[in-house]
């Protein structure tokens, strides 16, 4: 029984991972990059903890960002967004699966939560992230959303924390790897927000 339910818990779980990157990758279309929104692109993401990472995931949108740290952080926060939603559902699928022990359905149920409350906390920073309007409190709001994609990141490590090797028995590499892309895309998306609030004062 063992074996045959590891092998088809890694299965499900690199499927998983699969469809959450054809998901992204239909979202986000590439699309050939211009000179000076790339560069703006590469140099804000130098500034991130995860560079690499950032430059690949965000110069597909350099039309949508046009250099502007406004667009660059609401697309960090959708990206971020979408990536958290897909991993969350992901994860309830997982979480149902037959041959999980007791402890693994338990710690992805955990995540399930935590993720689920970073999918909330991004959401309300995507819809607070309007342009400055005249007699509207930017400071106030831009604080926010730094505040609720702060507390994203503390769920996200919260749930990769969960998925300790006491809890998890067998291989579950990807799933790990997967927490851990969610949580350095809100760290990014919190680096932008912050630059962003900077920049605007
Ligand atoms: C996030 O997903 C939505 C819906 O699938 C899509 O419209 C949006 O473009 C995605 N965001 C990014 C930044 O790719
Ligand atoms: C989760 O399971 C449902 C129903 O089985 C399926 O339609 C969906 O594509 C799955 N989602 C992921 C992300 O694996």
């Amino acid at each position: 029984m063992a074996a045959g339910s590891y092998f088809s818990i890694t299965a499900l779980v690199i499927l998983i991972q699969l469809t959450i990157n054809l998901n992204l990758c239909l979202a986000a279309a590439p699309i050939h990059p211009s000179g000076r929104n790339t560069r703006f692109i590469r140099t804000s993401c130098r500034a991130t903890l995860y560079p690499n990472l950032c430059f690949t995931t965000f110069s597909r949108y350099t039309t949508r960002i046009r250099g502007s740290p406004r667009l660059l952080a609401s697309t960090a926060l959708s990206v971020a967004f979408n990536t958290t939603r897909s991993t969350t559902k992901a994860f309830i699928n997982l979480s149902k699966h037959r041959g999980l022990k007791r402890s693994e359905a338990a710690a992805l149920r955990d995540c399930v939560e935590q993720l689920g409350d970073s999918v909330d906390e991004l959401k309300d920073s995507i819809n607070a992230m309007s342009p400055p309007r005249r007699g509207d409190n930017f400071h106030r709001r831009t604080s926010d959303i730094q505040t609720w994609v702060s507390a994203a990141l503390t769920n996200d490590d919260t749930c990769m924390g969960g998925l300790s090797r006491k809890a998890m028995k067998r291989d579950f590499k990807t799933v790990r790897r997967q927490v851990v892309k969610v949580a350095h895309m809100a760290s990014i998306a919190l680096a932008f927000v912050n630059r962003y609030a900077a920049d605007t004062h």
